[in-house]
């Protein structure tokens, strides 16, 4: 018997508040879990650009053949630009289209376990809770570095360099590019400095995770700090995401991309990648990156995807300044401020598990664990309710 030796799942945590959120008979709940944006109609869009590229792509398509080991080459080229810009690194860069950001942070822990097995990576604390189980069944160590200062919510770079400075060869220091899960705390320009010259003088291999470019300031805007490390150092992994920046989430689209010491590495090292996933689920989903590469690829769609975008932007940058506000007039402090210095969908909270728990059951308002607040997923008019409901379970 092998079935029978199973332990119980222990269970997503994020998955398991989407089905408490989903049991929950109040119509007065509010869903500020799992990390997806919704407009102000509290709905997931499809966006324009990408229904038109939807639509296109499905008259133009001619066969439903495999695609390959490496996926759309289209797709790669346009991803690799849309990241790295005119990063002189693109030179000695290569990338491989894989299932969401998830697929790309598994195939390139499977990388760095086969040329590297005793390899440690080490994630910000707190991280993307998914970063850990990734990198766990890949075989990995998994070490944390100090990031976020639970006092002032902003990173605490000095204590962060105070480990990076220690990481050498057989380490793996992995960064958010942007708009920080779960905490909306980014790094300083010069903090993406300081991690290059360490890297360039101890060796660590820095591994960037861009899952929400463009969700930040802008798409070059958050790229920047990534676009500078990599013209720095000789070798760095990123995963890449569509889910969020497109709103593909159900297509699983992104990419891995690899920048080697010389291109000729860099293509070696894809064939490895390729081979990687043919061990795997072997070749990725074509809709998904069939869409992003026409909107990538055409001046009209790419025009209207970045206004899409720069919308869903200002959109959350508005519920930040209502948050604050709201924050201001109830609770007669400032404590919450800085709600509007993060990046991206998310901020936290900082309530306890237990008073995650109390705004769950009393008031019907749904978090994931560690208090992280879906910003994205909020809407103008439960700006109050979200505001006094924290402040109660708080006190
Ligand atoms: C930081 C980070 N990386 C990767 C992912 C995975 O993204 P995908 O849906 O493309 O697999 C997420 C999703 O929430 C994320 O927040």
């Amino acid at each position: 018997m092998i079935l029978e030796l199973l332990n119980k799942p222990k269970g997503d945590p994020i998955l398991s508040v989407m089905s408490a959120f989903k049991n929950d008979v109040s119509s007065a709940k509010i869903d500020l879990g799992i990390g997806i944006y919704k407009d102000k109609y509290g709905k997931t869009p499809i966006m324009q650009a990408v229904r038109n590229a939807s639509v296109s792509s499905a008259v133009s398509e001619e066969s439903k053949s495999y695609i390959g080991l490496v996926g759309d080459e289209h797709f790669n080229t346009a991803m690799q630009d849309l990241v790295l810009g005119k990063c002189e690194a693109s030179l000695r860069a290569s990338t491989l289209q894989t299932p969401g950001a998830s697929g790309a942070l598994r195939l390139l822990a499977d990388l760095i376990k086969l040329s590297r097995p005793g390899a440690r990576v080490w994630l910000s604390n707190p991280s993307y809770i998914n970063h850990r189980t990734i990198m766990e069944k890949a075989g990995l160590e998994v070490c944390e570095y100090p990031y976020l200062d639970l006092e002032t919510k902003q990173v605490n770079e000095a204590l962060m360099m105070k480990v990076v400075e220690t990481l050498g060869e057989n380490d793996v220091l992995l960064v958010h590019g942007c708009c920080h899960n779960p905490s909306g705390a980014d790094l300083s320009f010069d903090a993406w400095k300081k991690i290059a010259q360490l890297s360039q003088k101890n060796g660590f291999l820095p591994f960037i995770d861009i899952a929400y470019q463009g969700l930040g300031d802008d798409l070059d805007e958050d790229a920047k700090g990534l676009r500078f490390l990599v013209d720095q150092v000789q070798e760095v992994l990123i995963s890449t995401s569509c889910s969020k920046n497109f709103g593909l989430y159900r297509e699983r689209t992104g990419a891995a991309i690899v920048i080697a010491k010389t291109q000729e590495k860099a293509k070696e090292v894809r064939i490895h990648m390729g081979e990687l996933a043919r061990g795997s689920y072997s070749m990725p989903p074509a809709h998904g990156a069939a869409i992003v590469s026409k909107i990538l690829n055409d001046v009209i769609l790419k025009k209207q995807w970045e206004l899409e975008l720069k919308e869903m932007r200002e959109r959350i940058l508005a519920l930040r300044h209502a948050l604050v506000e709201s924050f201001r007039i109830k609770s007669d402090s400032n404590k919450y401020d800085y709600i509007l210095s993060h990046k991206g969908m998310f901020s936290m909270t900082g309530l306890s598990d237990a008073q995650m728990l109390k705004l769950q059951q009393e008031h019907s308002i749904y978090l994931v664990p560690g208090a992280r607040i879906n910003i994205a997923g909020l809407q103008t008019n439960e700006v109050d309710r979200v505001v006094s409901s924290i402040l109660a379970v708080a006190k």
